[in-house]
């Protein structure tokens, strides 16, 4: 495309209405790419260009939008003015669930009319803004083989008319999110404006992006979570994995066992209800979201189990003999009534989080020595005849894990494939003699060049790819059990996060991966932390796993810029500064 600017569809009665201390002395004018800062004279005024509006045309694609499609796009440089009252919504469908979609525009009106300085008011005038939107279809389910793309086109004839064409909700909801990043603030006119003519397809190249949130070593309101999944929404994500439970606290009200959350969350106030937990569902699906509930077993557990008598090892010391961390526990997955227990949860969690279409069993940092310090455990080995052998152990996990699944499908009416964490269950010989590969779903936490992910993508399982040394977003500060830094460090920056590709790690078998999921687990963060440590690095994990695209971190650069910075102003997210905003304003200066 051109790389200038020639052409300016202003209303240019626009610059009537403001004072001259909040005239901006900048504009910006496209050279080889980078938006360059110009002088403001009363001459140049007229034509003169803002710098979100110069952003938007001076890149190879928009420059506003993330992640970048992946279909062909129908250049365009021209913007014109909208009036933000006067944004109307036709739809051919949506009358089985009327509530997502209204939920769904009203959220898109609501993104506009922040991009408004809040010292100024929103001005009347400019054109009106049609959004039509044509679905095949108004089914809401939700799994890996929903549709997520759909065709975006802009027209300026009569009004300004954007033309959605997609499947189903999810992939019309995707497209109002391309086009609201086709909608900028003009600082130099004090105006909303928007691409007048543009044509593109766009769909994802994985089917799984999710960010994991461990709300257990620390609590997380239901407020902080929303935040999250509306920054996910803006990046189209598409999962929440809700790590919900472990060994420190169990937030999770079970009402067929209230005892779980009133002895294991941290304070009665800092426990998730089934109310809380289906409006946070409700809130994410109307944002394209599925939120996968985690309950790990039979490892990390602990906290709200003192009465059960169905744990091993609770908080033992010293902890380093029994477990990765305080405070150790084990589920004791010898005993029958155990399973009745984990039915109940299952259930409940089934019906929570509205019949998901995955389920997360954990299944991570089993530790045999926690085991086999109970006697009446090795008792009951010893009574099948089996021996207290590493692989024996091997085998009371095989054990538990297909009485788990069994109990989770009896609760469960859709019959859903469980995502386990790689473990030495998941080597060999124990992957292929207890885990059926048609059932599990692998999800990878090793290094991402760790031998062992060929070996499980051999096997035939399909994956989900979390390797620590690119999307462990807790990395990289003080340790907490000793002095120096944590266990994962260093700080993983957000340019490793973009280049981490699946291509890399899966090699042929890239097919067998569904994508992947930056974790944030919470020993160290809470919600005061959350938003800096998982924003703007959850974004490009988003653009790596929706447009897979050729170029490295460096060509994404500005537009990540843009995108932090949207984060913050429509979602009022305290997503960490990249660079001094002098970066931004002067493109190009800073990387060498
Ligand atoms: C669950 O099963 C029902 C009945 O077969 C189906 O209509 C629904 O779409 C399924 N849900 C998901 C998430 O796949
Ligand atoms: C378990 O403990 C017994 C002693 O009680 C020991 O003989 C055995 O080697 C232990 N098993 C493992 C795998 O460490």
């Amino acid at each position: 495309m051109s790389r200038f600017l020639l052409l300016f569809g202003f209303a240019l009665n626009a610059l009537i209405g403001l004072s001259l201390a909040n005239e901006p002395a900048w504009g910006y004018r496209c050279e080889h790419s980078n938006c360059k800062k110009v002088e403001l004279t009363e001459e140049n005024k007229k034509t003169a260009v803002s710098l979100s509006v110069c952003r938007l045309f001076c890149d190879e694609v928009y420059g506003t939008l993330w992640p970048k499609p992946t279909g062909e796009i129908a250049p365009s440089n021209e913007v014109v003015k909208i009036n933000l009252h006067d944004i109307t919504f036709k739809t051919n469908n949506f009358k089985l669930y009327p509530a997502y979609w209204a939920m769904a525009t009203d959220r898109f009106l609501e993104m506009q009319k922040k991009k408004f300085p809040t010292k100024y008011s929103v001005k009347s005038g400019g054109n009106p803004l049609v959004i039509e939107v044509l679905v095949d279809s108004d089914d809401m389910t939700f799994n890996l083989d929903t549709y997520e793309g759909y065709k975006l086109k802009i027209v300026d004839q009569d009004g300004v008319h954007a033309i959605v064409t997609a499947k189903n909700f999810y992939g019309a909801r995707n497209a109002l999110e391309s086009l609201s990043q086709l909608i900028v603030y003009d600082n130099i006119r004090n105006e909303i404006v928007i691409v007048s003519s543009t044509e593109f397809s766009d769909e994802p190249k994985f089917k799984y992006r999710a960010i994991l949130l461990d709300t257990s070593r620390n609590y997380f309101s239901i407020e902080a979570i929303k935040r999250t999944i509306e920054g996910m929404a803006m990046v189209k994500l598409n999962t929440f994995h809700w790590h919900i439970t472990d060994s420190q606290s169990f937030p999770m009200v079970v009402k067929s066992h209230p005892d779980l959350s009133k002895l294991g969350a941290y304070s009665p106030d800092k426990i998730y209800t089934a109310e809380d937990i289906k409006d946070v569902v409700r809130f994410a699906k109307a944002r394209g979201i599925r939120v996968l509930p985690e309950f790990d077993a039979p490892a990390h557990v602990g906290e709200g189990w003192q009465k059960k008598g169905l744990t091993t090892c609770f908080n033992a010391q010293p902890w380093k003999d029994f477990c990765v961390e305080a405070p150790c526990g084990q589920l004791a997955v010898h005993k029958d009534e155990l399973y009745d227990v984990l039915e109940d949860i299952y259930r409940e969690m089934v019906e929570n989080f509205e019949y998901p279409d995955l389920f997360h069993m954990g299944g991570d940092e089993v530790s045999v020595s926690c085991w086999n310090s109970s006697a009446d455990l090795q008792k009951w080995m010893l009574n099948k005849n089996w021996g207290l052998t590493d692989k024996d152990f091997m085998r009371l996990w095989g054990h538990f894990q297909s009485n788990a699944i069994s109990r989770l499908d009896k609760v469960n009416i859709n019959k859903t494939q469980v995502i386990l964490w790689t473990s030495h269950l998941t080597e060999e010989p124990f992957l292929s003699q207890y885990l059926n590969n048609e059932r599990y779903i692998i999800q990878i936490w090793t290094t991402g060049d760790d031998p062992k992910v060929k070996t499980i993508l051999e096997k035939g399982y399909k994956m989900i790819v979390s390797n620590y040394d690119a999307l462990y977003f807790d990395c990289g500060f003080g340790a907490w059990v000793t002095d120096g830094n944590n266990w994962c460090s260093p700080y993983i920056g957000w340019q490793k996060v973009y280049d981490n590709r699946m291509e890399n790690i899966a090699g042929n078998y890239v097919n067998q991966v569904y994508g992947a999921a930056a974790a944030l687990w919470s020993e160290q963060v809470d919600e005061f932390a959350l938003d800096a440590k998982l924003w703007p690095r959850a974004s490009a994990l988003a653009e790596r796993l929706w447009s897979d695209p050729e170029g490295g971190w460096k060509s994404a650069e500005s537009r990540m810029l843009v995108n932090r910075r949207r984060l913050v102003d429509i979602a009022g997210i305290a997503a960490e500064r990249l660079q001094p905003e002098w970066c931004l304003q002067n493109e190009g200066d800073c990387p060498i």
